[in-house]
């Protein structure tokens, strides 16, 4: 798989990568997949709060580290997944990946460690810690086979929080 990036982009306050992350969720459907990576800290759940509400899910959202799987409902069920403490792959099978994956909009974090289980046709986004406090780089990632519909997405959803 050959990774390329779309686009790059800052953040300067917590409110900044939720509002981004919202434009991003407005643009997702059922099918798609999210995966979210980044040093401890960097701003992986913050991002997915942002997509949920995107979603249109009104309930808070949570960390899901313990529970792995956390399940919401809004104009498209949510799936918030975290698998930082997933031990080895094979743990992956009893999340029932495949038919998480249909039935609504998967956001995973710590998902580039599972990325042998997950299809290709997905966006990663790497949230980077920078020198200045509160300041977070974004990357939007895809695999080259997948760019175009991930291309637009990205793009319409930076420019709608930047403008
Ligand atoms: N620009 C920013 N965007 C997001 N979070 C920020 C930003 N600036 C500071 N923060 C802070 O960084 C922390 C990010 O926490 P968050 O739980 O979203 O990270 P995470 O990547 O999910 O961590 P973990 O790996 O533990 O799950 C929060 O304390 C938040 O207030
Ligand atoms: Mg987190």
């Amino acid at each position: 798989m050959f990774s390329v990036v779309l686009q790059s982009t800052t953040t300067s306050t917590p409110a900044e990568t939720i509002a981004l992350a919202h434009a991003v969720g407005r643009r997702l459907q059922t099918g798609d997949l999210v995966v979210l990576t980044g040093d401890l800290g960097a701003g992986k759940t913050h991002f997915a709060k942002g997509i949920a509400t995107g979603l249109g899910v009104t309930e808070p959202v949570t960390s899901p580290t313990f529970a792995l799987h956390q399940r919401y409902e809004g104009n498209e069920i949510f799936h918030h997944l975290d698998v930082y403490r997933l031990e080895d792959l094979a743990e992956t099978l009893d999340l029932d990946l495949p038919e998480l994956l249909e039935s609504g909009v998967t956001v995973i974090e710590w998902g580039d460690s599972i990325t042998d289980v997950l299809p290709t046709d997905r966006l990663t986004v790497r949230l980077e810690m920078t020198d200045v406090d509160d300041e977070r780089s974004l990357w939007f990632e895809v695999d080259q086979e997948n760019e175009n519909r991930w291309r637009e997405l990205v793009h319409e959803a930076i420019v709608e929080v930047t403008a």
